[in-house]
């Protein structure tokens, strides 16, 4: 039987490492750079899906050179305590700035189903945005239901479930600077 935390959840522990910091900082330059280049000269607004996305958004958000970024949130949720996709998306909170007319890169931490960020594109779209797109540090293709057009990919990852740099099981282990599989 695993243990059980507070909230009543079963308690993983944590088990291989996917990716060091150093790992996720290198690919992050990469990435980087190519947004620098693709945006120089357009206004640019980073949109992080909360809160998986907040490691990645201080970090490529420091690397950036772009003078007129401007940063912005949306909290999604799919998960509750579970380890898969409900596919059920709820927004819990809006981005502040008005997205009309705007180029909008989405943030996020993962795709794995791709049902939370073919959702996004689509309300974000429909808001009037410019241009959308999306940067996501990970992607598991083998758990794909939908096709996401990923414009900046980190890496594919095995289909594990994993935590760590933003992401969570149960809300915890947000706080690991690197990304490792957790053990059930
Ligand atoms: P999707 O809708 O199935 O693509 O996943 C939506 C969100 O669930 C991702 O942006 C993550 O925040 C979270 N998620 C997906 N897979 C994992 C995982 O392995 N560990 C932690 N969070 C995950
Ligand atoms: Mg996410």
């Amino acid at each position: 039987m695993p243990a059980e935390s507070a909230t009543g959840a079963s308690e993983p522990s944590i088990g291989k490492i996917v990716l060091t910091e150093d790992d996720i900082r290198g690919r992050l330059a990469e990435l980087a750079a190519q947004i620098d280049d693709d945006y120089r000269g357009r206004d640019l607004v980073l949109l992080g899906v909360l809160k998986g996305a907040m490691m990645v958004m201080a970090d490529l958000s420091r690397l950036l050179t772009h003078d007129k970024l401007e940063i912005d949130w949306i909290t999604v949720s799919s998960y509750g305590n579970n380890t898969r996709s409900s596919g059920v998306i709820r927004m819990i909170s809006e981005p502040d700035l008005d997205l009309a007319g705007r180029n909008v890169l989405i943030v996020d931490d993962i795709t794995d189903s791709g049902l939370t960020l073919s959702w996004l594109i689509g309300n974000l779209q429909a808001r009037g945005a410019a241009s959308v797109e999306v940067l996501s540090l990970l992607r598991k293709p083998d758990l794909a239901k939908v096709e996401v057009p990923l414009r900046y990919l980190g890496f594919d990852i095995p289909p594990d479930f994993i935590a760590g740099y933003g992401m969570d099981y149960a809300q915890r282990y947000r706080n690991l600077p690197y990304i490792a599989v957790l053990d059930f």
